[in-house]
């Protein structure tokens, strides 16, 4: 035994050697000796979930081709397959037809909860509570496992800069550094402790990379960015997801700067699993790697399948390319064996830590499977959802609402919604199971009339297909006025449809979409009194309502308890705390617009009627509302700033925040720095920490922040991180424009 392990450490990479004393490897490489090439194909094979798994096995078409493989052993995972017996049935068949029964992992996209939904995740990030986001995907996890599933593709980490984009949902926003912090808050949600523990699910951190960057916002489109944006702003979530020890890595459909990204060879093999030292394995998106004939990076699907798994793509998701063409590839010299052991090698080594192949069936456990979904974690969904809604304006202190008020209306047909609350990204969940915002509303009060003038959209909305909005049925909004005359209050529920973002939900427009702006402007007329509360799954830009408008809470899609987070905050049981992930802009032109650009040679104007700076002729250059912002019914102030620099290595930052305001609250206090002078030049702000706190009435609180080298310096365009020594301003304050200033020389 001793001697086959020296022979097979020999051939190991020395981030393989290291682990070559762990049992896992041993495992691993035993089992890599017992397999034919095509069971090592196999493993780099995903399927998605094919016919009625519980029905009788299929005798035709592609189904029962699907079926074969499953029995000799040519399938390593399989995606969208759930429930405990859909589970164990095709668990059964690879456990005990194949020839090595090695188990299947099961991927599902549970992306922000199964069945049970938190907020859609951009959602949960404006919380920046990352103990909240945590706990949000551990219960997800937990779900999730209890219905077989054992592997999550989530959390997408890619820095989204265009609220165009409908994946932006999806994400955590503009920062890296909050960016990072959330992928690993909930790579170990999802995971736990412990990757073998019964309640934890393996996590995938995409899409690598550059996915967030599309041009224009528009779904699938190219990617063309620089070494600096691409080091210092893509790839640090993807890394800290890595250094955390997430399991998997999903490639993505886009190009990078002309290569797509399945076929990458510099982010695969160089960046992620060289330098990065990347010990689980990649996954390509949904048949992404076939999709690179189409970009024209592959004369055809048995190219394609050289290129990706040359370039480092370990799993091939739906494309049939590695199922159909490796094996050949290996025989003719092209891809070569150790390309094809290493993938699996990575493949495996996930299984056993798993714990699949003590136990296939660990993930099957039907009672289980019913006590979890019969004891769903409302209180967890519920307390991030409260936590992720944004106060943007509060004129005249409408809000918080008081619960013997007379005479409230309640506007808008997302106010009856109980499926657009949930998302987009919930295929675990059950439609129309939101609480909506009526039904939270109806908790508080009975003084309340509700009109729902005009449908946001027309027809039925069935996944996936292309949304029809009422672009013209203003019939209803006579009744609305009506009621608002009569109102003391009007709280209008307005935004997306639950499907409006999400992966091929790119928009040119970022307004109220429908007859909603023209619903509100109506009601408006009649009753200024208006708390616009906001349902959507990007920022948008509702210039006129911030300018008209007193009062808007920003409640994006907060998931299954929705419309009680919704009217707890209304009613002011829970005083709002969440600060935005991304900024909103003023007008699409705008876009993309993100709080850490860099300088511009002509940043202002030097006189009022200057020209030749960097603006725009009908548009302010500064944002609708920025990173960072959110207030809160209570009101905190910044004072006492100081810098200590007396270690180099670790410049401490305090300041004092007071809660000044006659309501408890939490705030959360960023930190954000910029270096005068490098030799690549640095965005005008970056934020280095934050911290949430909570404080009583005339409470104060010091915080402290630490700036050490990990904070100060940045990646140079080869790639390197420095830390140059030189004058940075800094501001510790509620938001990306607001704080407290001061600067300081890193020597
Ligand atoms: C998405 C991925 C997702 C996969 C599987 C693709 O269309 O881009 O994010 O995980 O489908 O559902």
């Amino acid at each position: 035994m001793s001697v086959t392990i020296v022979c097979i450490t020999a051939s190991l990479s020395f981030s393989q050697q290291k682990f070559a004393t762990d049992s896992i490897e041993i495992k691993v490489e035993a089992l890599l000796q017992r397999m034919t090439l095509e069971e090592k194909v196999g493993q780099m094979n995903q399927y998605n979930g094919f016919w009625e798994v519980t029905g009788p096995a299929p005798k035709e078409g592609n189904a029962k081709q699907k079926y074969e493989h499953l029995k000799k052993g040519w399938v390593g995972s399989v995606l969208n397959v759930q429930g405990t017996t859909n589970v164990r049935k095709l668990q059964e068949i690879v456990v005990k037809e194949s020839r090595l029964g090695i188990p299947l992992l099961f991927g599902f996209d549970v992306i922000h909860g199964h069945k049970t939904l938190s907020p859609i995740p951009l959602a949960e990030s404006a919380s920046w509570d990352l103990e909240a986001i945590e706990k949000s995907a551990r219960a997800a996890a937990v779900e999730a496992s209890a219905v077989g599933i054992n592997w999550t593709f989530a959390p997408m980490v890619d820095i989204t800069r265009d609220a165009r984009w409908g994946r932006v949902m999806e994400g955590a926003g503009e920062d890296p550094y909050l960016g990072s912090k959330i992928g690993i808050a909930r790579v170990h949600g999802f995971q736990g402790d412990d990757l073998s523990a019964t309640t934890s699910i393996v996590a995938c951190a995409k899409h690598f990379a550059g996915y967030g960057f599309v041009e224009a916002g528009r779904e699938y489109n190219t990617v063309d960015v620089g070494t600096s944006t691409l080091y210092n702003i893509i790839l640090p979530p993807f890394k800290a997801a890595v250094e955390n020890g997430v399991g998997t890595v999903m490639n993505a459909f886009n190009v990078l700067n002309g290569v797509p990204s399945t076929g990458n060879k510099f982010l695969q093999r160089d960046i992620l699993k060289g330098r990065w030292g990347f010990n689980g394995f990649v996954i390509s998106d949904w048949a992404s790697g076939a999709e690179m004939v189409d970009h024209g990076f592959a004369k055809d699907l048995k190219q394609a399948a050289e290129i990706a798994a040359n370039a480092g793509s370990d799993m091939d998701m739906e494309s049939y390319a590695y199922i159909t063409y490796l094996k050949q590839l290996e025989e003719e010299g092209k891809v070569d064996i150790k390309v094809v052991d290493d993938a699996v090698r990575r493949v495996l080594r996930v299984k056993y830590e798993l714990g699949l192949f003590d136990n296939p069936y660990k993930y099957c456990d039907a009672k289980r499977e019913e006590e979890t979904i019969a004891h769903p974690d409302k209180a967890t969904v519920l307390d991030i959802a409260k936590k992720s809604i944004v106060l943007l304006k509060n004129e005249n202190n409408l809000l918080p609402l008081s619960k013997n008020q007379q005479h409230i209306a309640v506007i808008g047909s997302l106010a009856n919604d109980k499926n657009s609350p949930l998302g987009n990204w919930r295929f675990g969940a059950t439609d129309s199971t939101a609480v909506s915002v009526l039904e939270g509303f109806s908790k508080y009060t009975t003084h309340f009339k509700y009109a729902k003038c005009a449908n946001l959209t027309l027809g039925k909305t069935i996944f996936p297909f292309e949304l029809k909005l009422n672009e013209t049925d203003t019939s209803e909004f006579a009744e609305a006025e009506q009621l608002a005359k009569q109102s003391d209050v009007v709280v209008m529920v307005l935004g997306e449809h639950g499907f409006q973002s999400g992966e091929g939900r790119s928009r040119t427009k970022l307004d109220l979409p429908g007859v909603q702006q023209q619903l509100l402007e109506a009601v408006y007329k009649v009753n200024k009194n208006i708390v616009l509360v906001l349902m959507n799954g990007r920022p948008l830009a509702i210039t006129w309502a911030a300018e008209h408008i007193p009062t808007i809470l920003e409640t994006w899609q907060l998931g299954t308890e929705a419309g009680d987070a919704i009217a707890s905050v209304l009613f002011g049981d829970y005083n709002p705390s969440g600060k935005l992930p991304m900024t909103f802009p003023r007008s699409v032109g705008q876009c993309p617009i993100y709080y850490n650009h860099y300088n511009t040679g002509r940043a202002t104007a030097k006189s009022k009627d200057e020209v030749f700076w960097s603006h725009y002729t009908d548009e302010s250059v500064k944002p609708l509302y920025p990173f960072g912002y959110g207030l809160s019914y209570t009101k905190f102030k910044y004072s006492n700033l100081s810098i200590d620099t007396s270690d180099a290595k670790n410049i401490k930052v305090s300041a004092t925040v007071t809660n000044t305001g006659t309501k408890s609250g939490e705030e959360v206090a960023q930190l954000y720095i910029h270096q005068k002078v490098a030799s690549v030049v640095r965005p005008v702000k970056e934020l280095k920490g934050f911290e949430k706190f909570s404080l009583k009435p005339n409470e104060s609180k010091v915080i402290t922040f630490s700036l050490t080298d990990k904070e100060l310096g940045f990646y140079n365009n080869e790639g390197n991180y420095v830390v140059e020594p030189g004058d940075f301003d800094l501001m510790v304050g509620s938001n990306s424009q607001e704080g407290l200033v001061g600067t300081f020389t890193r020597k």
